[in-house]
């Protein structure tokens, strides 16, 4: 893991410390990527500087006819993000597909992209939307590169060790624009791409004037697909231009075998992806299946509990982690390298909160930070000084269980007990945000949770209760 965890409030701050410890420094910002790596031992980092403490850097704003993405967005903020709704419909639609609510909590679209999986989710729309990313330097100041020479092959990106990803950006979508998302994964959550397509096309009349397709899980990086995007300008969108378009398409890709599917497969599959994105394009359906109210597990935020980082030194392995947990302040010595997990399990006794994966699957230790449904396993203990977590052991109150926790055991939806806590807490997470929820939300809700011998019918049909009580 880490040996020396940063918190720095500024931007300077920030850059200062990338500046000092080059090589052995590393940017964290949701950590679901970084955390495994360290955990794995497949990255070498020392020295990590936290960034979620730096006031704006969570921003999506229209600026000079560009939308920028501030380096701690969320998939989350982007799927409820009207802006990129409308705007930016592909990135919407891919971040809805990363992950689970909670990862979607955690993770950023910067961190996706300085990841620079061959899959990352994010990075497909983006290469279509035209993207940027800027990169600053304490000693170089910024450089703005395009996607293509960011990129430089599976994860090799052109960031320098002393630099931060400060800002994405892109055209939005005009009048005239229209773009969509389309994802293919061994299941509907928590699945990385085997193959993603993402394509926006400009119209003039009923013809093609410009068109854009990038595609993801083909190749060391994402890729464009030139002669399919040639072949459709000029054209209308008939079933004769959309099926050699996406013959092209597949004969771009680059595609290898490996455990999850055959390059054979990806090859087809581009094809087929590209072929229903373009149907879509043509029939004006790509937002049809948009949810009326994306889940987002994210609660009502809530401000920071009072307690200044200053208080404590947080650059080491004593330091001390200061936070209110079930409504009761503690200070924590000597969690400084733990995930929030562990620290609440082994410094707090909070052991309702299970460790199943540890890999932020099968969220048994789904927590509430800030209001906010986490897997715990992916928090950096210091993360969470100066902040408020709710455990299960938190969530009942005067006495009362919560009206989920009665309406658990009301319909017998436990038997080893083991997701139970995390099941839970996701859905008073749901409840909270919306207490009437269809099936399909509840569905949204328990996409991050794995029960493996219950099963979900008598916990869905739990939820239904509760949101009668
Ligand atoms: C259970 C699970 C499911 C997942 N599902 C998906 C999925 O469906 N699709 C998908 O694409 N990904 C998925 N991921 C991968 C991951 O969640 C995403 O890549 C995520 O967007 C990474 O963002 P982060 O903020 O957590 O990055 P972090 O882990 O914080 O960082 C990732 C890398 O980027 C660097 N970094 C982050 N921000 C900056 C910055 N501003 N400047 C410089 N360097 C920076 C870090 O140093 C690190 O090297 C999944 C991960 C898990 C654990
Ligand atoms: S998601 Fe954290 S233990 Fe499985
Ligand atoms: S009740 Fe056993 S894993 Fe869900």
């Amino acid at each position: 893991m880490w040996q020396n965890y940063h918190l720095p409030s500024t931007r300077s701050e920030a850059l200062a410390l990338l500046a000092e410890h080059g090589e052995d420094a590393r940017v964290i910002a949701g950590g679901t990527d970084l955390i495994l790596e360290l955990e794995r031992g497949v990255r070498h980092a020392p020295t990590l500087v936290d960034i979620t403490r730096i006031p704006g850097l969570d921003s999506i704003a229209l600026e000079d006819g560009m939308i920028r993405l501030g380096p701690l967005v969320t998939h989350s903020q982007a799927v409820a993000s009207r802006l990129l709704v409308q705007r930016a419909f592909p990135l919407a639609l891919s971040c809805w597909q990363v992950g689970s609510p909670q990862i979607r909590n955690q993770a950023t679209v910067a961190g996706n992209l300085v990841n620079a999986s061959p899959a990352g989710d994010a990075i497909t729309p983006l290469w279509a939307l035209g993207a940027s990313v800027t990169l600053a330097s304490r000693q170089r100041g910024e450089r703005v590169l395009p996607f293509e020479e960011f990129f430089l092959g599976v994860r090799r990106t052109a960031l320098q060790p002393d630099e931060m990803l400060v800002s994405v950006q892109f055209p939005p979508l005009q009048a005239n624009e229209r773009g969509t998302f389309l994802k293919l994964g061994l299941r509907q959550a928590q699945a990385i791409a085997v193959v993603n397509v993402a394509v926006v096309l400009a119209f003039d009349g009923g013809r093609v004037s410009r068109a854009r397709i990038a595609l993801g899980s083909v190749a060391p990086t994402i890729i464009r697909a030139p002669e399919a995007e040639e072949s459709l300008v000029g054209q209308p969108l008939t079933e004769e231009t959309v099926a050699r378009a996406g013959e092209l398409a597949a004969a771009a890709a680059r595609p290898i075998d490996d455990i999850r599917v055959s390059a054979a497969y990806r090859r087809a599959m581009v094809r087929v992806l590209t072929v229903r994105a373009l149907r879509q394009l043509a029939e004006g359906s790509e937002r049809s299946g948009w949810p009326v109210h994306p889940i987002t597990l994210r609660g009502k935020e809530v401000a920071d509990c009072g307690l200044r980082i200053a208080d404590c030194g947080l650059a080491g392995p004593d330091s001390t982690v200061c936070f209110i947990v079930n409504g009761r302040q503690v200070a924590v010595k000597g969690a400084g390298q733990k995930t929030l997990l562990r620290m609440l399990r082994e410094d707090l006794g909070l052991t309702g909160t299970k460790e199943g994966c540890a890999e932020g699957e099968c969220g048994a230790c789904t927590v509430w930070l800030n209001g906010m449904a986490v897997q715990s396993c992916l928090v950096p203990a210091p993360r969470v000084h100066g902040g408020r977590v709710t455990t299960i052991e938190g969530l009942a109150s005067e006495g009362r269980l919560h009206p989920v926790q009665e309406a658990f055991i009301e319909e017998g939806a436990v038997q080893c007990g083991y997701c139970t806590p995390g099941l839970i807490m996701s859905a008073a997470a749901l409840l909270a945000e919306l207490p009437q929820p269809e099936r399909a939300e509840i569905q949204q809700a328990l996409a991050g949770n794995l029960c493996r011998c219950t099963g979900y019918f008598k916990v869905i049909r739990a939820i239904e209760r509760a949101a009668m009580i």
